[in-house]
């Protein structure tokens, strides 16, 4: 192994702030705002591919995501995005609608390899889903208030773009996105571990951070933010997973109950069946609540820790194989 290799590229990035420090003091939970020069950036191998968005769709041969007003004159108010082939994304940029470049690093095998020494610094399984995000826009625009089940590391290349923070007293470690345009609907499952009132729409508590050309922004998943922009700009996003406990434990479980005959039977709708039928329905769950007892009692926490590396994000699993399949590779 070369020595180069040793060396943590975030923490080339988030100088003089280590590794370490930043592991004790800011990740999991805690934003990070790190100023600095744009020439920084180009120690990490390949961003020097993404200097403007006419470059970035130079590599880019993927439908490309066009989200804003244009759009939803378009498409006489249906959606505000939709994907458009890259040979037209730049007439969209031009008309004014933000483009998002999705899995930007499967054209950049350098951003791909970096993403990945990313996610294995910060010791997450191995599991974990980690991406690259170009997102651009020509006259501003920017996201309403929302937070994020996945954490992001913000690379501002162009332009000035205005972040608000906001910490997140409603619910800690959230495993779903969610906008506050919403409110006060919360989707079930939010809703069962979600507490207190929303905040106001504009995040009056929130910090304001200015990101200018150089500047990082680390955004743990959960925190409050919006965005708003006036002029030209462009990031790049690295987006990583947050497997949980819950995952690596639903795993397990799956390939321990998926021994047992009985887990793999029929289900049958309680509500539905013959009367006679749902007596002995009944005591089967039962058995069967049994025997997962008997499974969760004999886990070990090495079987736990193995479960490392399943796909914890089918979701963004067949996000990836979609955009590979639509891969042009050629030249
Ligand atoms: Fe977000």
């Amino acid at each position: 192994m070369s020595i180069k290799s040793e060396v943590s590229m975030l923490e080339e990035i988030i100088s003089p702030i280590t590794l370490r420090e930043f592991k004790e003091k800011y990740w999991p939970l805690n934003p990070l705002v790190s100023p600095g020069n744009l020439e920084r950036f180009k120690r990490i191998n390949g961003f020097e591919k993404i200097t403007s968005i006419e470059e970035a769709l130079k590599i880019y041969s993927n439908p490309v995501m066009v989200v804003g007003d244009a759009v939803i004159e378009e498409l006489e108010g249906i959606s505000d995005r939709m994907l458009v082939p890259p040979s037209e994304a730049l007439e969209w940029y031009e008309k004014g609608a933000a483009l998002e470049l999705d899995f930007t690093d499967l054209f950049i095998p350098q951003v791909r390899r970096w993403a990945d020494k990313l996610k294995a610094e910060l010791d997450l399984p191995l599991g974990t889903g980690a991406k690259a995000i170009v997102y651009a826009a020509k006259n501003g625009g920017g996201f309403k208030a929302h937070f994020d089940a996945y954490t992001n590391f913000i690379f501002q290349i162009k332009g000035k773009k205005t972040w608000k923070l906001q910490d997140n007293v409603n619910v800690n470690y959230p495993v779903q996105h969610y906008d506050l345009v919403e409110a006060p609907y919360l989707p079930e499952e939010l809703d069962s571990y979600w507490d207190g009132l929303h905040p106001e729409e504009e995040l009056p508590e929130a910090d304001i951070v200015d990101l200018i050309p150089g500047t990082m922004l680390y955004l743990p998943r959960g925190i409050w933010h919006s965005t708003e922009s006036n002029e030209e700009t462009l990031a790049l996003n690295i987006t990583l997973g947050q497997p949980t406990w819950m995952d690596l434990f639903l795993s397990t479980l799956r390939q321990e109950m998926v021994k047992n005959e009985d887990f793999r039977k029929l289900a049958y709708n309680f509500n539905t069946v013959q009367d006679t039928d749902k007596e002995k329905m009944k005591k089967n769950l039962e058995k069967m609540i049994e025997q997962l007892g008997e499974i969760v009692n004999g886990l070990s926490s090495r079987e736990v820790f193995h479960n490392q590396d399943k796909d914890f994000d089918p979701y963004q699993t067949t996000q990836l194989v979609f955009r590979q399949l639509l891969t042009d590779y050629k030249e």
